[in-house]
């Protein structure tokens, strides 16, 4: 079984963030979106794997996961030239899904449900396709399916009148059956070639297409909000870690708190579940429950609390606590306390302050 995770989207209501980086590769507790989705495919047994990227991205992608052998996987990198749509990036994946049954997972998804069973299922039953569903309450913005006893008898693509409550989750199993329907599928209405179209096309001409609908937590991590969430689940699950940073007598630490080595934290209120990444200086602080602080991160006289501030960002001297905030790699915020009593900001297109 191979896998094939998409990661070409541009992520454009994370701006300013995705100008620098994919919206996959934002951390969420110290790890990129996308770790969690690779670690989903290796619960369930699928190590070789392929990512969709853009031409933008490509680079970024190939620096931070390498050839996948740190994860204890293959991967190999597609580049979808346009964003064609989920079918497209598919097709294009053909020289390396040759005809093999395949995982198909949307690489801001972030599921916390232990398909392996599913998988399993997949690959020893006649099974054209799996689709992965879940109950929601407004499913207008989602792929939606009907089922008949487990199976699809109808899917449609955003619709305005959906006819059920299941919203397609981004993630799918097919074989080689998928490229005929792509085949035969015409874009849509946002000049996208939808994989809900290509189930669509396999529903209607007989093939057996299953859904599994999950009961856990699921997040397609699009917008600042999203990844927020993501990050309190993700700290919520966090087990009791390692310490290996220097704390002092004055420090108080309270609920789970990891602190990666090299980092001192002096004089500060640390309550978890908080998360510090390497080299990092907490003085005269407060970092309050669900904040992620990723590497070489100085926080001088501030409060912050339901962050995530990531690598080299500076904050010091605040007299109102930072709060539900994402603070971009290598951002600067201070108080200096001299009059004129002005605001003052070199702040990136797209950025978005609230005083
Ligand atoms: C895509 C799919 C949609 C699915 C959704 C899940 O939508 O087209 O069927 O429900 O992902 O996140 P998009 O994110 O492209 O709007």
């Amino acid at each position: 079984m191979k896998g094939l995770v998409l990661c070409a989207g541009k992520g454009t209501r994370l701006r300013p963030l995705t100008y620098t980086t994919a919206k996959h590769l934002i951390p969420v507790a110290n790890k990129p979106v996308i770790f969690y989705t690779l670690e989903f495919m290796k619960k369930a047994n699928v190590n070789e794997i392929a990512i969709v990227v853009s031409p933008e991205n490509e680079a970024l992608f190939k620096e931070t996961l390498k050839d996948g052998a740190q994860l204890g996987m293959h991967i190999e990198y597609v580049v979808q030239p346009q964003p064609k749509g989920i079918a497209h990036a598919v097709f294009i994946s053909r020289e390396f899904l040759k005809d093999e049954p395949f995982l198909l997972v949307l690489g801001d998804n972030l599921v916390f449900e232990d398909t392996s069973s599913v998988v399993k299922s997949f690959e020893s039953e006649n099974i054209d396709a799996y689709v992965l569903l879940a109950r929601v309450k407004d499913p207008r913005a989602y792929g939606v399916a009907v089922l008949e006893d487990g199976r699809i008898v109808h899917v449609e693509e955003k619709p305005k009148e959906p006819k059920s409550d299941l919203a397609i989750v981004g993630v799918y199993l097919f074989r080689k059956s998928v490229f005929e329907a792509i085949e035969n599928i015409k874009p849509s209405w946002r000049g996208e070639l939808e994989i809900t179209d290509a189930i669509g096309y396999l529903v209607q001409k007989g093939y057996v297409v299953r859904a599994h609908v999950i009961q856990g937590w699921w997040k397609d991590t699009g917008k600042p909000e999203d990844l927020l969430e993501a990050n309190r689940r993700i700290l919520d699950a966090m087990e009791d870690g390692e310490c290996a940073g220097k704390i002092d007598d004055s420090t108080i630490v309270q609920g789970r708190v990891c602190v990666a080595k090299g980092s001192i934290i002096a004089g500060s209120l640390i309550r978890g579940p908080v998360v510090i990444g390497e080299n990092c200086r907490i003085v005269n602080s407060y970092v309050g429950p669900y904040t992620s602080i990723g590497n070489g991160v100085i926080l001088e006289n501030c409060e912050v609390e339901n962050s995530i501030l990531m690598d080299e960002s500076k904050l010091s001297n605040l007299s109102a606590r930072i709060d539900s905030s994402l603070i971009g790699k290598g951002v600067s915020i201070s108080q200096n306390g001299k009059l004129p009593k002005a605001m003052k900001f070199v702040v990136g297109d797209l950025s978005s302050l609230e005083l």
